[in-house]
């Protein structure tokens, strides 16, 4: 894990409480950025629609299963929607069944089903074990089938500390001590640390993630780091750590053999409905 900050102890404390104090409402995985448009869309184009149709596709790291809906929505044949918060798949089986949906929709924790497809928005900065889960998704994908991810911020970025974040880059000067004093204020899940909050929050930077990629079973067909809008124009002169937007990628499946988390069996678990 990074180490960083170095404002702590009450005067840290005191600053966060300043400055955070709009920060202790929403979750971000409510999506509240993409309500009027399709995140899939602007991360991955339309294209997308064409990638999912008539296929079984299984959405890592769901949420509230805006996305997984809007595949069934445009012709994927099932979608299989995986979060570990089980009140994010309450929610997302609700909002399955008021779309009309529900029947070509599953969201549970884990699953046995090989997809054709694999898709994760927004949740490869929060998975506690980024490696074991990319592991995970080569026994899920079946081997003509591709991965498709995409999220951020990552760590240095100016917002890359997400609710931590309370000023740009606010989430490097204060220490990981000052931040879950502050944060302990308005949330009761416990943790002590980063990586402990709900949801997850890994620290993940593009170095870590590239590392990560090229240790997996899979093979890269496509990566960019997407510099943010505002410094697009000078973007090959900035640290591309502290100025990309987010990281998005096409996966398929390497020919090596699968190692031990590789073999879905692994992996199963009973699945609730939607
Ligand atoms: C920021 S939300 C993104 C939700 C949705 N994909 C979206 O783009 O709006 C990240 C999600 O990843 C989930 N998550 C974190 N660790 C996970 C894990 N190990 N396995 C499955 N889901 C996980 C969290 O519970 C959370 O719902």
């Amino acid at each position: 894990m990074i180490r960083t900050g170095f404002i702590g102890g009450a005067l840290g404390y005191h600053l966060l409480r300043h400055f955070g104090r709009h920060a202790a409402q929403g979750d971000p995985c409510d999506g509240g950025a993409y309500r009027d448009r399709s995140k899939l869309e602007a991360m991955f184009g339309p294209g997308i629609w064409t990638a999912v149709a008539g296929k079984v596709v299984i959405d890592f790291g769901c949420g509230v299963g805006k996305e997984a809906i809007e595949f069934a929505q445009h012709g994927a044949r099932q979608v299989i929607g995986i979060d570990i918060r089980e009140k994010m798949l309450t929610l997302a089986r609700a909002a399955a069944e008021t779309a009309g949906v529900s029947d070509r929709c599953l969201f549970c924790t884990h699953i046995n089903e090989q997809a054709d497809v694999i898709i994760s928005l927004d949740a490869f900065e929060h998975f506690d074990d980024p490696e074991k889960i990319l592991k995970i998704m080569r026994g899920l994908v079946k081997p003509t089938g591709c991965v498709y991810i995409a999220f951020g911020p990552t760590w240095f970025h100016p917002l890359g500390g997400h609710l931590f974040s309370v000023f740009p880059w606010a989430h490097l000067i204060f220490t990981e001590k000052a931040f879950i004093r502050w944060r302990s204020d308005f949330k009761s899940d416990g943790a002590t640390r980063f990586c402990e909050v709900e949801g997850g929050l890994n620290q993940m930077t593009i170095h870590r993630f590239r590392k990560i990629l090229a240790r997996s079973e899979f093979e890269t067909q496509s990566f960019e780091a997407v510099p943010i809008r505002r410094v697009r124009r000078l973007s090959k002169w900035l640290p591309r750590e502290f100025f990309t937007s987010i990281v998005r990628c096409k996966l398929v499946p390497s020919a090596t053999p699968l190692g031990p988390l590789g073999h879905y069996e692994e992996n199963v678990q009973v699945c609730a409905q939607s």
